[in-house]
């Protein structure tokens, strides 16, 4: 069933059109690091400015405990950005209910912009916004006429200002963030093209369970790099030296592989140091790792294997480093792999998660790909046939 799209809400003139984004972006010092998720909100605000609506934006940012985290939480410095991307003024609400925030409403004009302060203040009340209070939904819910989701990397939370808020309209649009998400996620895992291959890495196992069962069925193969590797050697009989391991997952990766038959793909080499800790000097290993050296990349000759597998595939979706990827010692195998996704012209890649995020966009391919996905968590309970409260909120057409 397809959902309700923000261009399908007709006549947004003078309409108060409340949007929910995910403009919970890293930011140190006031000064924001990787601004994707507002430039992708971007398409979404403008069309609703560009048809006469009044955009009113509301994002969490971090997760607010304490009253100190306030002063290092707001929103502003993600507002002011937004203006330079916009090109044009926007109002920043130091507040997140009240007299100052119906008056700043009241005053807006046909297109103008404005956005409220970090929707997780509510949260030092009894968490009024993470845990959907209704009373909160419903407030925010009577400050607009119209309201559209577009923040697909929160769609995994059921929070106030998205589930909550739609709750309480008549109807709830998608943005065009959400609705490209949802597209090349969605056919990716519904109908994807073959072969479809699935890269997870990262650290733990038990992290990406949900995916690789969900995916084992449906892809053609499913490489597996970073450090939840070693829990899979360890359920092959592989040695592991000090490498990470889930010891309680070990009986879970030997059921996989059971079940995966010749689908997951391991590295056959590892990068392998005596420390954690960039300096260290370095030993590369194929198939047992000696004790004292701990695997933190994957080696040469499992980028050659993977680029194999990846080469003739039609669809490709990518979630987790290969390695310790903070590390540049230990960054070769993400950077490796993420390079030759961007020479893969004829198919389909999709990559999401910070890490693989990041790499793709330390690498300059990010262009080349076909989607990078806004959302870590989001994207992550996408992949394993969750359904995400975010999206399920949304109106059907
Ligand atoms: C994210 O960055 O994954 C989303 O914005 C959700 O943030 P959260 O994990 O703090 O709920």
């Amino acid at each position: 069933m397809s959902k309700l799209i923000v261009s399908d809400l007709k006549d947004l003139k003078g309409k108060k059109v409340l949007v929910r984004v995910d403009f919970n972006v890293p930011i140190k010092d006031g000064v924001i690091g990787d601004d994707n998720r507002v430039k992708a909100a971007l398409p979404t605000i403008k069309y609703i400015t560009d048809n006469g609506g009044k955009a009113i934006l509301f994002s969490h940012l971090g997760r607010v405990k304490t009253e100190e985290d306030k002063a290092k939480l707001s929103l502003r410095p993600v507002a002011e950005h937004l203006a330079d991307l916009l090109g044009k003024k926007v109002t920043f609400v130091p507040a997140t209910r009240g007299a100052q925030l119906e008056e700043a409403i009241a005053e807006m004009e046909d297109g103008d912009v404005l956005v409220v302060e970090n929707t997780r203040f509510e949260d030092l009340d009894g968490k009024k916004e993470s845990g959907n209070d209704p009373e909160l939904g419903k407030y925010w819910a009577s400050l607009g006429d119209v309201f559209v989701n577009d923040a697909f990397g929160t769609a995994h939370r059921a929070h106030a200002s998205n589930v909550g808020i739609a709750s309480n309209m008549d109807q709830a649009a998608a943005g065009f963030l959400l609705e490209k998400e949802i597209k090349f996620l969605g056919e990716a895992v519904d109908t994807p093209e073959h072969p479809f291959v699935a890269i997870l890495g990262g650290a733990k196992v038990s992290d990406k369970i949900g995916v690789i069962e969900h995916l084992l069925d449906k892809a053609d193969k499913i490489i597996v790099g970073g450090g939840m590797t070693y829990t899979f050697y360890a359920a092959k009989g592989i040695k592991i030296g000090n490498s990470l391991v889930e010891e309680d997952k070990i009986d879970l990766a030997k059921e996989l592989l059971a079940k995966a038959g010749d689908k997951i793909v391991l590295p056959v080499d590892n990068v392998c140091a005596t420390e954690f800790n960039n300096d260290a000097p370095t030993k590369v290993f194929e198939g047992d790792i000696e004790d004292g050296y701990m695997a933190l990349d994957i080696g040469p000759k499992s980028v050659e294997l993977f680029k194999d597998v990846l080469k003739d595939a039609k669809t490709v979706v990518w979630n987790g480093p290969m390695g310790v990827f903070e590390m540049p010692n230990f960054a070769k195998g993400t950077l490796g792999v993420g390079e030759f996704l961007g020479t893969l012209s004829d198919a389909t890649t999709i990559v999401g998660g910070g890490d693989s995020t990041a790499a793709v966009n330390e690498l300059g391919v990010a262009e080349k790909l076909t989607h990078i996905s806004t959302g870590g968590g989001a994207s992550l309970e996408y992949l394993e046939g969750k359904t995400l409260p975010g999206i399920a909120a949304v109106s059907n057409k």
